[in-house]
Parts: C-alpha cells; sequence; structure tokens
C-alpha cells in the first residue's frame, strides 16, 4: 500500500484555501455594501460621517463610520486581515505541493518550453513578486491618481502576463500562476498598505496627533483595486474545470474576455449599492461573456473527420501507448502517485465506463494526454472518437 500523503495534504489546503477565501471575500463584500449605504446621522457625534441600520440574526444592528478616526480609541478595535493572510499562505502551499512538488507533470510543458525545474519554479515563484512589484509602481505613479486609467494598464498588464505565462508553462500552470499574481497582489495590499497604514492611523488618534488623511486614501484606493479584482481572480481560480477556457493557443485571450465580464459585473453591482442602476454595465458583462463563448466554440478545432470504427485491440493499444503511464492504479509517469481524477484506463471496464470523458478530453477539447507529452496524432484521436461514437464496445 502506497500512502496518498499528497492527495490528503491537496484536500486539506484547498478546504481551508476555500475557507478562508470565503471569509475573506465576504468580510470585503460586507463592508463595500457597508461604507456604500451609510448615511451621515441628523444630528452625528463628533467624528462621525455614516451610520446605518440593519437586523439579522434576531437582533438590530447600529454601525457608525468615523472618518478618519474616532476622538479616541476603544479598548478593542476588531482588524479584518486573519482571512486575507490564510488564504494566501494556504493558497501558496497548494501552489507549491501541485506546481512546485509536481512540477514535472504539472508545470513543464516541453512542447512549449523545456525549463528544468528549478528554472520552472522560479520563473513561477518570480511571477508572483514581480506581479506585485509592477503594480505596487504602477499605483505610486501618476497612472493610479486615475482609476480608470489604472484600471485600463493594469488590465492590459496582467493580459500580458496571461499571454507570456501561456507560453512557456503547461495551460494550467499558467493559469494557476495568473490568478495567484493577482491573489497576491490582492493580499499584499492588505498586509503591505492598507493594514500598516491603518496602524499608523491608531498609532497617531492614540498619541494625541491628527490623523493623516493621505493614508486612509491610499488603503482606499488598494481596496477600490481589490474589489475590482474580485471576480476575475475567483473565476480564474475555478476555471481549471473548463477546458474549452484554459486549453489552446488563445486561452489567454478567453481569459481576459471573462475578467472583463466579472470587471463589468461588479462595477454596476457598485454603482447599484451607490443607488445608481447602470443596466449597461450588466450588459456589457454579459456580452463579454457570450462574446467569449461564441469565439471560444468558434474557433476551436474542427471536430475529427469520420474514420472507419477500428477494431477494439487497436483502440487498447492506443490508449496504452498515450494514456496509462497516468491512468492506472499505479502509474508509471514520473512524479504521478495515483490515477489522475481517479481516472484508470488500463483495465477495459475503466476506459468503457470514462468513454465519455475519454471522448471530452483527448478527441473534442484535446486536453489529454496532458500537455501532449506522448504526441498523439490527428488520427489517433480521430479513431478513439469513432470508437466512442460507435458505443465503445469492448467487441471480441
Ligand atoms: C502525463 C500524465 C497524463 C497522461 C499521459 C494523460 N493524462 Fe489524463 N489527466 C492527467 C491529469 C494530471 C489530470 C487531472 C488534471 C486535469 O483534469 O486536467 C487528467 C485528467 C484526465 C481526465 C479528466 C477526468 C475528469 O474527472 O474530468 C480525463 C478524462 C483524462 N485525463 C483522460 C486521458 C486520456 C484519454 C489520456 C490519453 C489519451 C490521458 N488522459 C493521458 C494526466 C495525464
Amino acid at each position: 500500500m502506497t500512502f496518498e500523503w499528497a492527495a490528503w495534504a491537496n484536500l486539506a489546503i484547498r478546504w481551508l484555501h476555500l475557507t478562508a477565501g470565503i471569509a475573506w471575500i465576504g468580510s470585503s463584500f460586507y463592508f463595500m455594501w457597508l461604507d456604500s449605504h451609510l448615511k451621515p446621522p441628523a444630528k452625528p457625534p463628533a467624528g462621525v460621517a455614516g451610520e446605518l441600520w440593519s437586523v439579522h440574526s434576531g437582533g438590530f444592528y447600529h454601525q457608525m463610520k468615523f472618518m478618519v478616526a474616532p476622538p479616541g480609541m476603544p479598548d478593542e478595535l476588531h482588524w479584518f486581515k486573519w482571512e486575507a493572510y490564510t488564504t494566501w499562505i494556504s493558497g501558496v502551499l497548494l501552489l507549491a505541493l501541485i506546481f512546485y512538488v509536481g512540477a514535472d507533470v504539472n508545470l513543464i510543458d516541453a512542447s512549449k518550453a523545456a525549463l528544468t525545474t528549478w528554472q520552472a519554479i522560479g520563473i513561477g515563484a518570480g511571477s508572483l513578486a514581480v506581479g506585485w512589484l509592477v503594480y505596487d509602481a504602477l499605483c505610486r505613479s501618476p497612472i493610479g491618481q486615475n482609476l480608470r486609467v489604472f484600471g485600463i494598464v493594469w488590465f492590459l498588464v496582467l493580459t500580458a502576463a496571461a499571454y507570456g505565462l501561456t507560453r512557456i508553462f503547461s495551460d494550467l500552470g499558467a493559469v494557476m500562476h495568473l490568478g495567484a499574481i493577482i491573489g497576491t497582489v490582492m493580499v499584499a495590499n492588505v498586509f503591505l498598505i492598507i493594514i500598516p497604514n491603518q496602524r499608523k492611523v491608531v498609532a497617531q488618534v492614540l498619541a494625541g496627533q491628527a490623523p493623516d488623511p493621505a493614508l486612509g486614501k491610499q488603503a482606499k484606493q488598494r481596496s477600490v483595486h481589490n474589489n475590482y479584482m474580485t471576480l476575475p481572480v475567483l473565476f480564474v481560480m475555478i476555471s481549471n474545470h473548463y477546458p474549452m477556457v484554459i486549453s489552446g493557443p488563445l486561452n489567454w485571450l478567453w481569459l481576459a474576455g471573462l475578467s472583463l465580464a466579472g470587471i463589468s459585473i461588479r462595477h454596476f453591482f457598485n454603482l447599484k449599492n451607490a443607488g445608481q442602476i447602470r443596466a449597461d454595465f450588466l450588459l456589457l458583462g454579459a456580452l463579454a461573456f457570450v462574446t467569449v463563448a461564441v469565439l471560444a466554440e468558434t474557433t476551436k478545432p474542427p471536430p475529427p473527420a469520420a474514420v472507419p470504427v477500428p477494431p477494439f485491440a487497436e483502440v487498447r493499444a492506443l490508449i496504452d501507448r498515450h494514456c496509462v503511464m497516468c491512468h492506472s492504479a499505479e502509474p508509471t509517469h514520473k512524479g504521478v502517485t495515483a490515477p489522475p481524477n481517479g481516472v484508470i484506463l488500463d483495465t477495459d471496464e475503466g476506459l468503457t465506463k470514462n468513454a465519455a470523458k475519454v471522448y471530452e478530453r483527448a478527441v473534442a477539447s484535446r486536453s489529454m494526454p496532458l500537455n501532449n507529452e506522448t504526441h498523439i496524432t490527428q488520427a489517433e484521436r480521430a479513431s478513439l472518437g469513432a470508437w466512442i461514437k460507435a458505443g465503445a464496445r469492448v467487441s471480441p
């Protein structure tokens, strides 16, 4: 028996990552909503800029926002930061486990770039650091003063990163690094800007000084950016479930288009929260989504030409040559310790049971064999497709 420690570690870390991410985004959405619904009170107490009443969990809540800070600090002050930090720490662990420990299988695609393990890890981890440095420099430059201009420039930078990464890494590795760059920027905003600035304000108030409004302004700039990056990062992180989005040479374009949809829809809700209904942004989001769907469908490789149904022995030989080194109970491929997604193809029973999925991945979307390591030909795909279409029969 082999102990599948990597699979169990993956499960535990992913569970944590998802939960922390939900807690982080949930609280951040809540505060964005709160901010846009605060009303100036009739008789404002000193320093209060807005208040709000709400009802939840069997009671009434009365929130007040002090700008820049209350006259004195309360004894206990809640900070919202561990949700973000935990999301990042667990995300980086997951990235390392899947793409750095498993670099040979999951990150390196020799047909794109023949990187050594350490080169691949260096570029991957380096991209996160470079992403932050570029983002932060843009924020501090004159471009950062204008949200719209900044948004366009940063969107183009990320699209260029998506293009570059998908040229050198496996599709999945590239896409997950793009998500990790966005996530790292968002968490670094919290860790390096928002929280330190809030700490300085607290210290100034405690020292009896007037808090510096520039600190609040900078924190606000970063949290607005984070708000617009939320839907794109969530989509990028789940896109691995959609081979039609992440595989193929135009995957960077589909990612950009769908991110645009997310940004536009986020903008619609931000305006709506502020009392402005701008259906055009909702429509723009929907349009971006539909455009990507139509373009991706119309540019995908044509279905394989109709070929005669091959005898089963031929199919078996083909699967043995191209798939079973990974997809068997005891894989022989370097770095693969268990059949990926539980798909076992070295038994006839496993093959027929998974026939529909095999069609999807090896014939339709062509995302298998992974990185086409084994150089499967179009004729072989067509032959496999014909056999599956004819009922995937293991006939004598
Ligand atoms: C180098 C290892 C490797 C080879 C070779 C390989 N696969 Fe995969 N396969 C994977 C990995 C890793 C995954 C999981 C990641 C993913 O879904 O992209 C996977 C996932 C799949 C899935 C998705 C299962 C699901 O639950 O959706 C199918 C189907 C599949 N492979 C079929 C094939 C077929 C058919 C071949 C041969 C033509 C093949 N694979 C060759 C590694 C491999």
